[in-house]
C-alpha cells in the first residue's frame, strides 16, 4: 500500500468509527439543536454574499462540485445569494483549472458553467447586489414559485442541451413542497451527480421547536426524501458525506443518482 492510500484507508476507517460513535452522534446532535436557537447558519458569507449555510455542507459542496464537474447547477431559494455565489465559484475554478491543463487563456464570459437560481421573491438589494457582483455572468434568476408549472417548463428548457447537472433544494421546506420539487426538478440530474436536499435536519428536532414555520417534525425535506425514494430507486442517499461532515442539516439529503 503506497503512502496516499494509506491516509485513505485511515481517514475512511476514522469516518466510518466516528460515525458508528453513540457519544459523538448524541453531542452533535445538541450542538445543532444550540446552533439552531442562535441562528448559525446566517453567520456567513461566500464573496462577500450572505450565504445560509453550515461551513460543512459548504465544504460538501465543494467536494461534490469539483468531483462532479456539472455544466449547470439548479438551485431553489436564492435569500441572499450566497449560494449562488458559491456555485458560480466554483464553477468558475473548473473552468480555470481546465484551461491551465489545455495551455489556454481562459474567457471567463464565454464558459459554459452556468448556475440558475429560483426564488418566489427576490429581493431588489439582493437582486442588484449579485449583479454587481463578479460573478453574475455566471449567474440566471428566474423569479416565482419552484413548483408552479411555468416556471418547471422554464427550468427544463433551460437545462436542454446540458451534460451534467446538479441541484440544490432550498426553499419552502414543507413535505408537500420539497416533494414536488423533487418530482420537477430531481429527473434533471445526470448519472453520477447529486440533488441536495438542505435542511432534512427539521425531522430531528423537537416538535414545538419551529412553531412559527410552516414545516416541522414529521412535515420536512426528510420526510419527503424518504417518500420520494421509495418510488425512485435511481437515486440513493449517499451516506458517507453526512458521517464525514457530523456537523450537517443534510443527514439523508445528499442524494446521488446511480442509474
Ligand atoms: C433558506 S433560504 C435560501 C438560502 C440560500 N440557498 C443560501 O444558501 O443562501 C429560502 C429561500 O426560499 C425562498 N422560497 C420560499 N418559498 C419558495 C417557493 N415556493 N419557490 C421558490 N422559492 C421559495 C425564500 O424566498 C427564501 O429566499
Amino acid at each position: 500500500m503506497n503512502a496516499i492510500e494509506e491516509f485513505n484507508q485511515r481517514k475512511t476507517e476514522f469516518i466510518a468509527k466516528s460515525a458508528a460513535d453513540i457519544k459523538f452522534a448524541e453531542t452533535t446532535r445538541r450542538w445543532l439543536e444550540l446552533a439552531n436557537r442562535y441562528e448559525y447558519s446566517y453567520h456567513f458569507s461566500w464573496l462577500s454574499r450572505p450565504i445560509i449555510q453550515y461551513p460543512q455542507d459548504i465544504v460538501a459542496l465543494q467536494e461534490l462540485v469539483w468531483q462532479v464537474k456539472p455544466d449547470l447547477i439548479i438551485e431553489t431559494g436564492i435569500a441572499h445569494g450566497g449560494s449562488l455565489v458559491l456555485s458560480a465559484s466554483l464553477l468558475a475554478l473548473i473552468d480555470y483549472s481546465e484551461a491551465i491543463e489545455a495551455g489556454v487563456i481562459l474567457n471567463p464570459k464565454k464558459t459554459h458553467r452556468r448556475v440558475l437560481g429560483i426564488d418566489i421573491d427576490i429581493r431588489e438589494h439582493n437582486r442588484a447586489a449579485l449583479e454587481a457582483h463578479p460573478m453574475s455572468h455566471r449567474i440566471d434568476m428566474i423569479q416565482g414559485s419552484s413548483i408552479s408549472p411555468e416556471l418547471i417548463s422554464k427550468v427544463h428548457q433551460h437545462s436542454q442541451g446540458k451534460e451534467k447537472i446538479l441541484v440544490i433544494l432550498d426553499s419552502n421546506h414543507t413535505h408537500e413542497h420539497t416533494l414536488a420539487e423533487l418530482a420537477a426538478y430531481a429527473p434533471l440530474v445526470s448519472v453520477d451527480s447529486y440533488c441536495v436536499v438542505f435542511d432534512t435536519i427539521i425531522d430531528d428536532f423537537p416538535s414545538d421547536f419551529f412553531h412559527d414555520r410552516p414545516w416541522g417534525k414529521g412535515n420536512n425535506p426528510k420526510t419527503a426524501v424518504l417518500e420520494y425514494l421509495k418510488t425512485h430507486p435511481e437515486f440513493e442517499i449517499d451516506q458517507t458525506i453526512p458521517n464525514k461532515l457530523m456537523l450537517t442539516v443534510a443527514r439523508d439529503g445528499y442524494l446521488k443518482r446511480i442509474r
